[in-house]
């Protein structure tokens, strides 16, 4: 069985339904920091089977050692973790608490119940300042500007150094770039608790409110594009934007190809789309209205981030299939059918 940690959250939960997809066991454990249990009805509905689920807390030991003796784990898709880079940077200690301790945690309890096979969900955040198209042997480490993000760079150091104390480890660390999309079924997609900090979510919020009768608050009105002077073709930003069902393929192909020792792969398109590009695909795709504005540029932010995905091309045997204009199409289905999440946000306005 394989446990998939933090697999109600976006990239877990369509992990998990390529995997249970493709034949595989398993069981997801969280705790809806980041999520919300309304998932899995959707999860059973797309997949027709029935998911197993614990809620489990990673930072108490205790409650991991519980699940390993109930299930049989042969391998673990770590995705649990708090991402918010912003929310990082106010509450570091919090940050590294959790991501940390819990990673050591599942590490401890792993090697107590003889379960050899990880793939963890690391991040491009890992490279820094250096300066794409990002290879695995890019500079990592250097110029991280958050908690989140060291946080990742340390998983990755703890994992190598597991691995070197124990021969029969098998570990990928997968480095994402910037993920988005939905599941086709318009059935799950990503819907976070609070104020979206990634374009993504925010463009899909801006165009529901826009778009649809409904009404959020006026945090939507207009997309604020953190930036225009950049030194790229339109002066707005460059990332690399990968649709979450090639990224979710992505970890069944390390996991086919998981040997002895550690490594990493980079998951991304290899192609850079700017802030404005990626807003005007999104509106001419699905023929809507998207309103923007320039804004100042948020701190810490790169100019162009893009990657080099030919060692996951040729050693996982795994490539992108999906385009940008999927992944648009897919976000606005998925958002024209659920509601915001907006538990955090109303929190705030009150
Ligand atoms: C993308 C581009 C912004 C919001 C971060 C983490 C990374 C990863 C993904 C996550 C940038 C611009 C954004 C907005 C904007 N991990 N932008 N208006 O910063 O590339 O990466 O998220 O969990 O580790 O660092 O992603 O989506 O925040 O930003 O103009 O309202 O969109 O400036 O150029 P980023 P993002």
């Amino acid at each position: 069985m394989i446990l998939i940690t933090g697999g109600c959250g976006f990239i877990g939960s369509h992990t998990t339904i390529e995997l249970l997809q493709f034949g595989y066991e398993c069981l997801i454990i969280d705790n809806f920091t980041n999520s919300s249990p309304n998932i899995i009805p959707q999860m059973e509905k797309i997949t027709g089977k029935k998911i197993n689920f614990e809620k489990v807390e990673m930072v108490d030991k205790n409650a991991l050692a519980i699940i390993f003796k109930k299930y049989n784990i042969d391998c673990v898709i770590h995705f649990a973790g708090l991402k918010a880079v912003g929310e990082s940077q106010s509450i570091p200690l919090h940050y590294y608490q959790n991501n940390l301790i819990s990673t050591l945690n599942l590490l401890e309890i792993m090697q107590k119940y003889n379960c050899k096979k990880l793939i963890f969900s690391s991040s491009a955040t890992v490279y820094g300042n250096a300066s794409s198209p990002l290879t695995e042997n890019s500079q990592t480490g250097i110029g991280i500007t958050n908690p989140y993000g060291q946080t990742k760079f340390m998983i990755e150091q703890i994992l190598q150094d597991f691995c070197k104390s124990d021969k029969n480890m098998r570990i990928i660390s997968l480095r994402y770039f910037n993920p988005i999309g939905a599941h086709s079924s318009g059935l799950i997609g990503e819907n976070p608790n609070d104020i979206p900090n990634n374009i993504m979510p925010y463009i899909m919020r801006v165009a529901f409110q826009n778009n649809t009768m409904h009404y959020i608050n006026d945090n939507y009105k207009k997309v604020n594009i953190f930036g225009n002077t950049y030194k790229t073709k339109d002066g707005t930003a460059i990332r690399d934007y990968i649709h979450v069902m090639d990224l979710a393929i992505g970890h069944l192909k390390a996991i086919e190809k998981l040997k002895k020792g550690y490594d990493v792969f980079n998951l991304g398109t290899g192609k850079g789309t700017s802030v404005l590009e990626l807003i005007h695909t999104f509106a001419k795709t699905n023929n809507i209205d998207i309103p923007y504005q320039f804004t100042n540029k948020r701190e810490g932010d790169l100019e162009s981030v893009f990657c080099n995905c030919q060692k996951a091309n040729n050693i996982l045997e795994w490539k992108c299939t999906k385009t940008l204009e999927d992944a648009c199409r897919d976000c606005w289905r998925f958002q024209k059918n659920n509601e915001p999440n907006l538990i955090v946000d109303s929190f705030q306005k009150n």
